[in-house]
């Protein structure tokens, strides 16, 4: 009798103990939010890519997408207390803008570089060695990964994704850049031998048919194929030809670029068709063809709707708030003193 009432009790004490314990423990968490995140972060972009500015009234990272700590500045004079530079590199090359190598750069401070363009579009970067930290680009090997899009799991479950009516063409192509030695192009020219020319949208530059990004998506969901063609074929480079104009646009991507494998690292397997699946243009054809007079195969193409949607990046302040989502994670310490062969690799 007497042991069992000792054992209640110390019963009683351990349960009550670990409630205040618990108690103390989440009392800690809310009053300091601080504990979870020591230090605000200052970025400092350079330059604005391309030229073009955006705003940053407001605790943008913040109140965007709830990273906390995170300024933005794009004012020079915050050199001294930015933890993070970013230099566009586009600007550099063209000479545009140049990298502040008069100033004492404070010993904490990364400098980032910044290319989403494939490396035929960066020009000789031999005379950007040994200055950057850290880079950020579409490849997957950098310090911060960003791509052009992603498939993220669906908000919204119950929402049922309807394909397009295909009521425009077989195929529709967007080109700006036109040039006869791009694989690409070659491609295009084989496909037009075995698809007839009514079932073929080009818009674009090259065609002289420009079109309005709003006017682009429709006209691409009412075709059956979108031939999401890379004008550079390279580790990891899939830009928004696939992502906008193809996923969520409603068509199911054609794509030229990296390897499938490649592809199959960022995209589901069932979600679209590689040139290189096929021993000629010709069989290309005729699969397409096949595919687009079988309804069950083709609406198989879509089937990543049930689970997934596209998440496209446009916006540089919002890729430049991941550096700060990501900062913890960067390695401490680096330099790029070969960042031609990075590239170029
Ligand atoms: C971080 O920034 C916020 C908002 O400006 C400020 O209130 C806070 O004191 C800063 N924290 C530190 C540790 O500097
Ligand atoms: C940049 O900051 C300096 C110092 O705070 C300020 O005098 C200047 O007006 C700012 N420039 C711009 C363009 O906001
Ligand atoms: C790049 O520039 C460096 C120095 O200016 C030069 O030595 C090198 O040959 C150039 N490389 C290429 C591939 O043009
Ligand atoms: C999810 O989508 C369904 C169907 O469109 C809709 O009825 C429902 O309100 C949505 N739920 C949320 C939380 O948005
Ligand atoms: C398949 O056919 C049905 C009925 O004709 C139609 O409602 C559906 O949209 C078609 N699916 C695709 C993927 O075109
Ligand atoms: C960042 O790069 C600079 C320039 O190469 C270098 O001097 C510095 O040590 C690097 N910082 C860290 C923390 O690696």
């Amino acid at each position: 009798m007497w042991s069992l009432r000792v054992s209640v009790s110390a019963l009683m004490f351990l349960v009550i103990a670990s409630l205040i314990l618990h108690l103390l423990v989440l009392r800690q968490f809310k009053t300091r939010p601080e504990h979870l995140r020591p230090e605000n972060l200052t970025i400092l972009l350079w330059h604005w890519p391309f030229g073009v500015a955006y705003s940053l009234k407001g605790n943008f990272c913040w109140e965007k997408f709830g990273i906390p700590g995170c300024f933005l500045e794009d004012n020079r004079s915050m050199f001294s207390q930015a933890e993070v530079v970013v230099f566009h590199h586009h600007e550099l090359w063209t000479g545009r803008s140049k990298l502040p190598l008069d100033l004492r750069r404070p010993l904490k401070q990364r400098w980032l570089w910044l290319s989403l363009e494939p490396p035929m579009k960066n020009g000789n970067l031999s005379a950007f060695n040994s200055f950057f930290n850290w880079t950020m680009s579409y490849r997957r090997d950098a310090d911060i990964f960003m791509p052009y899009g992603k498939l993220v799991p669906k908000k919204n479950r119950s929402k049922s994704f309807v394909v397009p009516k295909k009521t425009k063409c077989l195929v529709a192509w967007v080109v700006s850049n036109y040039k006869e030695q791009y694989r690409r192009s070659k491609v295009f020219q084989q496909l037009k031998d075995f698809i007839p020319e009514d079932q073929i949208e080009v818009y674009g530059q090259w065609k002289k048919r420009p079109i309005s990004n709003k006017a682009l998506l429709k006209t691409i969901s009412q075709c059956f194929f979108y031939l999401a063609f890379e004008n550079s074929e390279c580790t990891d480079y899939i830009s928004e030809k696939l992502w906008r104009n193809a996923l969520q646009a409603g068509s199911v991507p054609v794509v030229l670029g990296p390897s499938r494998a490649n592809y199959e690292a960022m995209v589901r397997s069932d979600a679209f068709i590689h040139v290189d699946d096929f021993r000629s243009v010709r069989e290309l054809a005729a699969f397409l063809k096949y595919v687009a007079s079988h309804n069950q195969t083709y609406g198989s193409y879509f089937r990543w709707h049930e689970s997934h949607e596209v998440k496209i990046y446009t916006d540089w302040r919002e890729r430049l708030c991941t550096i700060c989502s990501q900062y913890h994670k960067l390695p401490v310490r680096r330099v790029y003193k070969d960042l031609y062969s990075w590239v170029n690799q």
